[in-house]
């Protein structure tokens, strides 16, 4: 799997990893891992089968046993598509919880690992460059200001048809971040040489270039 290209793309919530991530993988013509995605769907599993989001083995269990499938970017659990529901704050909140679980972590590493195919992979996530994929040959660090992360997360669930408050998502989003810094296991932090990249002021586009330079130069 060394020959393999992996680009990882690490950062906090709503800093821009999946849009970036999606944008950089079309133009290399590589594959694609939401690992949040992976997260958001056993906690929605967890939700639906009133799992308590702190049973650990349960959890665990259900992470491992996850039918899932991602086509054309639209992600399906046990063959529904719930593309729009794995994204409400209420899962992303509960993903935040289940993850700080180690044997639910554990349960989640095989399967994304798999998605290291020819040609190559953009991976999105918290612990892509630092735990999952510590040998991929560029590896990026997005941030950007609480503020500007909060308004773009609120425009996305508005418009995606949610209902949003900017004093909830504000105090959410340093809840979520403060969970996923902190944890024992596979906090969020930059990898060792990871790119950091501040997005706050720059176009999606920008940011999608920045990656590619940097991705052409280490290439080479
Ligand atoms: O879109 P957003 O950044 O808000 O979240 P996400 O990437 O979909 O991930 C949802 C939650 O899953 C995060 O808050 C993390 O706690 C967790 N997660 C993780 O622990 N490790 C990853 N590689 C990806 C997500
Ligand atoms: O995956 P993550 O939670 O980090 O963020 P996302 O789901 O990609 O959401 C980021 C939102 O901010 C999207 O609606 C983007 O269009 C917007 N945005 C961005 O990603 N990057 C910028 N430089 C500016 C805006």
């Amino acid at each position: 799997s060394h020959a393999i290209p992996v680009i990882t793309i690490d950062g906090p919530t709503a800093s821009g990893k999946g849009t970036v991530a999606q944008l950089v993988a079309e133009r290399l013509g590589f594959h694609y891992l939401d690992s949040g995605a992976l997260y958001r769907l056993t906690a929605l599993s967890a939700l639906q089968a009133e799992t308590p989001l702190d049973d650990e083995q349960a959890l665990a269990k259900l992470a491992g046993e996850l039918h899932c499938s991602f086509s054309n970017g639209a992600i399906f659990l046990n063959g529904e598509d719930v593309s729009m529901a794995i994204r409400a704050e209420k899962v992303g909140n509960a993903a935040s919880k289940v993850a700080a679980l180690p044997a639910l972590r554990r349960a989640l590493v095989e399967l994304q690992l798999r998605f290291a195919q020819v040609p190559g992979l953009v991976a999105d996530g918290r612990d892509m460059g630092t735990v999952i994929f510590p040998d991929a040959c560029l590896k990026v660090f997005l941030t950007a200001s609480v503020e500007a992360r909060a308004e773009r997360r609120y425009k996305q669930l508005i418009d995606k048809g949610f209902s949003a408050n900017m004093h909830d998502l504000l105090k959410d989003l340093n809840e979520r971040d403060a969970r996923d810094s902190n944890r024992a296991i596979a906090p969020l932090k930059p990898a060792e040489g990871a790119y950091l990249l501040d997005t706050s002021n720059l176009t999606v586009n920008q940011a999608v270039e920045q990656v590619l330079g940097w991705y052409a130069a280490v290439k080479k």
